[in-house]
């Protein structure tokens, strides 16, 4: 038996209402969720310090373009162009839009490490990023 397209739209409306009531209520946290699940372990946010702070093998470390701690806004160790602070209670654009967020670990991990990050580095990244208070 199929269910009529009738009936289901009402609850796929729902549970789309609801998951985006879930993800404007706290986005970064969502997001560390997510990566969390996927690496199959909680973060860590030790780990997360060390990594952004750490250079990989190459010139830049994550600090160097984000700043040390990324409470203020940064410096694009390149083209000196500025760059908002990154940590989401100083910025609260941070780790809103999950696209945006993957495309910059993506580039950003690829120019430090040499290599995507994985799940676990970016759990570990975002849970330190979000103990970084006012
Ligand atoms: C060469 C400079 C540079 C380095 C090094 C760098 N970033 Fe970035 N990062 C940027 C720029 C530029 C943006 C995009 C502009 C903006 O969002 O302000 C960005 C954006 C981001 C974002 C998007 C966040 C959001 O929601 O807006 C994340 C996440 C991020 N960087 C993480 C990292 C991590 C983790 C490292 C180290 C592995 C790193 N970055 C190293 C320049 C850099």
């Amino acid at each position: 038996m199929t269910t009529r397209p009738s009936r289901a739209l009402p609850l796929l409306l729902a549970a789309g209402l609801a998951a985006l009531g879930a993800a404007q209520a706290a986005p970064p946290a969502e997001l560390a969720a997510r990566y969390a699940a996927e690496a199959g372990q909680p973060a860590a946010a030790v780990r997360g310090e060390q990594f952004f702070n750490a250079r990989h093998g190459r010139e830049w470390s994550c600090a160097s373009c984000h700043g040390a701690p990324p409470t203020q806004a940064g410096k694009h160790a390149a083209t000196g162009k500025a760059i908002g602070p990154l940590a989401p209670a100083f910025n609260p654009e941070r780790f809103t839009d999950a696209a945006k967020v993957e495309k910059w670990f993506r580039r950003n991990c690829k120019d430090v490490a040499a290599r995507e990050c994985t799940a676990g580095e970016k759990a570990d990244i975002l849970a330190w990023l979000m103990a970084l208070k006012k």
